[in-house]
């Protein structure tokens, strides 16, 4: 069974009714309704319900203001159809999926710490894993409300493997279930890829990545692309921790495949004394000092915690007057 969704003035798409939310019915469907986080954070995937009916979701999802929700607005990753509805939503192309979406059943084959608090949780899918590096996939972890979005570390390949770094939050609860409550051998369903973030191989722009924490994943994943590409273009990867025992670039990635890069790691809180040659302070901070210009050469991909990306955001867009189009960041949430 399905439900019928009208775009007020546009087109119209049917969602199944086992999917889990209307944005990812959309995606699926390859309508390019707007979004970023998918899991109620940003407030990028906000809409008008027109008529028909549907249930919300979270009705506390940060993504919309209180102002917002008096005024009916909705959010379509947290909104289900539970009926043939009409919606009023600005759809546009560069949100259509560039990779078809697919939900499958994934089994975790590993689960290896690279990092105090931090692993690397490794998925078999049963087809060839279909992505572009820099994008994120959906869980459900067991016993959790709502979706978590895990952004891939590896690269798309013919085997079927799903590779995610993942931070224990303190206190979080789709962080912990990853570690506790799911072990080797265990299902669980992935539906991926989402985002926006990905690796643009269509032009000779150095590269640029900055990964905060557990943003290390997706960029290691274009780092790791673009060096493939074989292009004259140069890629930095920037990894900001706190102290060099949080360093996971060195578990992710070969002796060759840094030695090719221009690696930078930046510790925020390696005590002194230590032995720490390398940078210290904030990750942004050592993009600002060291990254050679003009800011027109290079295509940025970064992701991490919000402070960091609205750090990044302020040096491109505000000081450095970065061109947007050569921008590109998830803000984990
Ligand atoms: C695009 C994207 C990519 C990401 N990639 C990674 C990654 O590669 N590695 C990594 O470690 N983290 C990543 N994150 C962060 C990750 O999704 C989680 O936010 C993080 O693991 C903390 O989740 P938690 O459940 O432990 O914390 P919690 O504080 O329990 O929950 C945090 C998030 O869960 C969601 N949430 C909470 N309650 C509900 C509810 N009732 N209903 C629906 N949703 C709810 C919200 O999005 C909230 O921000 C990414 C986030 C985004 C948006
Ligand atoms: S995409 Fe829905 S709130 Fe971010």
């Amino acid at each position: 069974m399905s439900h019928h969704i009208q775009i007020e003035g546009g087109d119209g798409f049917d969602v199944s009714a086992d999917e889990d939310s209307l944005l990812r019915g959309a995606l699926r469907a390859g309508v390019g309704m707007p979004y970023e986080c998918g899991v109620g954070g940003c407030g990028n995937c906000r809409f008008d319900l027109v008529s028909g009916e549907m249930q919300n979701l979270w009705p506390e999802a940060p993504g919309l203001s209180e102002r917002e929700r008096k005024r009916g607005k909705r959010l379509a990753c947290q909104s289900r159809p539970l009926s043939d509805c009409v919606i009023k939503v600005r759809c546009a192309d560069e949100y259509r999926p560039v990779v078809p979406t697919q939900r499958f059943q994934a089994l975790l084959a590993q689960r290896r710490e690279i990092a105090p608090g931090m692993a690397e949780l490794v998925f078999k899918g049963p087809e060839s894993a279909t992505f572009r590096p820099g994008q994120y996939g959906v869980f459900h972890p067991p016993g959790v409300e709502g979706p978590r979005a895990y952004s891939m570390s590896n690269l798309p390949n013919a085997e079927g493997e799903w590779r995610f770094v993942v931070r224990r939050v303190p206190g979080g609860k789709g962080s912990n279930a990853m570690f506790d409550a799911l072990a080797p051998g265990d299902t669980l369903t992935l539906d991926a890829p989402y985002g926006a973030a990905y690796l643009r191989e269509d032009n000779a722009r150095d590269v640029v990545c900055v990964g905060g924490g557990s943003g290390v994943g997706p960029v290691v994943s274009v780092a790791r692309a673009a060096l493939k590409l074989g292009k004259e273009n140069r890629v930095h990867l920037f990894e900001g921790a706190r102290t060099q025992a949080d360093l996971c670039v060195p578990a992710l990635l070969t002796p060759e495949e840094i030695a090719a890069l221009n690696y930078v790691p930046v510790l925020s809180a390696e005590p002194d004394g230590s032995g720490w040659g390398g940078a210290r302070g904030f990750v942004h901070a050592q993009v600002e000092q060291s990254l050679p210009l003009p800011v027109e050469k290079h295509e940025f991909y970064f992701a991490g915690p919000p402070p960091m990306i609205e750090a990044m955001q302020d040096l491109l867009v505000m000081r450095w007057k970065a061109p947007l189009t050569q921008i590109h960041f998830d803000k984990f949430f």
